[in-house]
C-alpha cells in the first residue's frame, strides 16, 4: 500500500509499504477513504518532538471502512463487534476500555494501549507514559498512522465508531481529533453565562475551540493570531479578533475587559509559537540548540492576561520542560490550568448529535483536498503558507 512516512525533519515521503495485518484479536483493518493533516503533525516535521524513527507512518486524523476485523470482533466482545462494510471514525488516543482510566473516561491515560518497550522514555520524563497515540512517535507506542491506504486499530472494539451514511466523510472525519479537542478544551475554560474566552491560534483546533466556547455559552470570544484568513474565519464564527503583530496582546487584552482580564485564556498555539517576543526568540535558540523541546510563549502570555481566579486551558501540544514558567502569576492569581490529550472516545455521541442537528459544520475548516501523493507538498504548504492551507484532507 501507499503511505506518508517521516524520513527525518521536514522530510516526509509517500512510499510502498507492506499491508498491515491483523495481531490481536480486537484489531481491525481500515480501508482509509479520509485522512487531515494535524498541527500536531508540524511538531513531528520539524522534529521537535522525540522518539521517532525514520520510516513511521505518519497521521492520526483518520476515517474509512472496515475490511477486516479480529476473532474478538466476531465473538462480538463487549458487545461492541465490528463488522466488514462498516463506515467508522478512528479517535487518534488508542484506549482499551477497562482500565482504570478508562473506565474514568480518562482515555487519552489508558495504561494498556503504549506497550511496556515504549515507557521508559515517557516514564522518565513524566513520571508516567500516556495512552497509544496513531502515528506519533515511539513514546506514544509507536504505531502506524491513518496517512495511508489501510491502517490497523488496534482495541477497535471500542475505539472505531460507527458514523451514518447520510453524513459526508469531511462532516465526521474531525470527530477523530480537533472537534473534540476544541470542544474539551472549551470545556476546560469552566465557561459561566456572560464570560470572555481569548483563544489563542486561530487554526484548525482554535476554530473549533472558538465555536465550541459559544455552544458552551460564552458571550464574547477573543481569537489571537497573525493569519488574515484565519482570523476572518474566526469573526464568521462570532469572535473578536487580535493580531499579535498589530497589537500588544497583553494591553489590548486589558483593555477590552476594563482592566479584569478575559474569564478564561486558551492556548491552542502549543509548542512552536511564532512571533519575535523576546521570551520568543529565547525559545526558539534553546530548540535549536536541542537544549528545549518547547517555544512556551503563548502558555506564559495566556496565564498573564487570565483575570484572577480564572481558567487557562492548554489544548496546544508541549513535550519537555518549561523554562521561565510564571508559577507566581498562578498561585497569587489563584489560577486553574487544566490540559490533556483529548480524551475522544467521551466526545463521539454528543459532538455527533451537534453535527446532525446543524449546530456546527466542521467543513468550514477546509481548504484543501488532495491525493496521498500530495502529502509532501502539503506539509510543506501547511508549515510555511498557513494562511491559505488551513486543514489538508487527503483522499488515499
Ligand atoms: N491536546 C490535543 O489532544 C491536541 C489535539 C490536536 C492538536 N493539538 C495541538 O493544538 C495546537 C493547534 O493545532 P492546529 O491544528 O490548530 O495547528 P496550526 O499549526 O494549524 O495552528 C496554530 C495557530 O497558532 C497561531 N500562532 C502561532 N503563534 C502564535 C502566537 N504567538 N499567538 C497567537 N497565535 C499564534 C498560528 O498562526 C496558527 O494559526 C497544536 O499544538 C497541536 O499540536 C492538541
Ligand atoms: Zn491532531
Ligand atoms: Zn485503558
Amino acid at each position: 500500500m501507499r503511505a506518508v512516512r517521516w524520513h527525518g525533519k521536514l522530510d516526509v515521503r509517500v512510499d510502498t509499504v507492506p499491508d498491515p495485518e491483523i495481531v490481536n484479536p480486537r484489531d481491525a483493518i481500515i480501508k482509509v477513504t479520509s485522512t487531515a493533516i494535524c498541527g500536531s503533525d508540524l511538531h513531528l516535521y520539524d522534529a521537535v518532538i522525540p522518539t521517532m524513527q525514520k520510516g513511521d507512518i505518519l497521521g492520526h486524523e483518520f476515517m474509512g471502512e472496515v475490511v477486516d476485523v479480529g476473532s474478538a470482533h466476531k465473538e462480538k466482545l463487549n458487545g461492541h463487534g465490528l463488522k466488514v462494510g462498516q463506515r467508522v471514525v478512528i479517535p487518534f488516543t488508542i484506549a482499551c476500555g477497562s482500565c482504570f482510566f478508562c473506565e474514568k473516561q480518562l482515555w487519552s491515560c489508558c495504561d494498556n494501549s503504549n506497550p511496556a518497550d515504549n515507557q521508559d522514555i515517557p516514564d522518565a520524563l513524566m513520571g508516567h507514559s500516556p495512552s497509544g497515540l496513531f502515528g506519533y512517535s515511539h513514546m506514544t507506542g509507536g504505531y502506524a498512522g491513518g496517512q495511508a491506504e489501510y491502517v490497523r486499530v488496534p482495541f477497535a472494539d471500542t475505539g472505531a465508531f460507527a458514523v451514518p451514511d447520510h453524513l459526508e466523510d469531511e462532516q465526521v472525519l474531525f470527530l477523530t481529533d480537533i472537534f473534540p479537542t476544541g470542544y474539551m478544551a472549551a470545556e476546560n475554560c469552566a465557561i459561566e453565562k456572560g464570560d470572555t474566552v481569548a483563544i489563542w491560534g486561530a487554526g484548525p483546533v482554535g476554530q473549533f475551540a472558538i465555536r465550541s466556547a459559544f455552544l458552551l455559552g460564552a458571550e464574547r470570544v477573543i481569537a489571537i493570531d497573525h493569519n488574515p484568513a484565519r482570523l476572518r474565519l474566526a469573526a464568521g464564527a462570532g469572535a473578536d479578533t487580535l493580531n499579535f503583530e498589530e497589537v500588544d496582546v497583553l494591553d489590548a487584552l486589558a483593555e477590552t475587559t476594563a482592566g479584569r482580564g478575559p474569564d478564561s485564556c486558551m492556548d491552542a498555539v502549543g509548542m512552536e509559537a511564532h512571533g519575535v517576543a523576546i521570551d520568543n526568540v529565547a525559545d526558539l535558540a534553546k530548540q535549536k540548540m536541542g537544549i528545549a523541546f518547547d517555544r512556551p510563549h503563548v502558555l506564559r502570555q495566556a496565564i498573564i492576561a487570565c483575570r484572577k481566579g480564572g481558567h487557562v486551558s492548554v489544548p496546544g501540544v508541549y513535550g519537555g520542560v518549561i523554562d521561565n514558567f510564571p508559577m507566581g502569576a498562578v498561585v497569587n492569581k489563584g489560577l486553574t490550568i487544566k490540559s490533556g490529550q483529548t480524551h475522544v472516545h467521551r466526545y463521539l455521541k454528543p459532538l455527533l448529535d451537534h453535527i446532525e442537528a446543524g449546530r456546527i459544520d466542521p467543513r468550514v475548516v477546509i481548504t484543501h483536498r488532495l491525493p496521498l501523493d500530495a502529502a509532501p507538498m502539503a506539509y510543506d504548504q501547511f508549515k510555511n503558507n498557513q494562511d491559505e492551507f488551513r486543514k489538508v484532507v487527503l483522499k488515499p
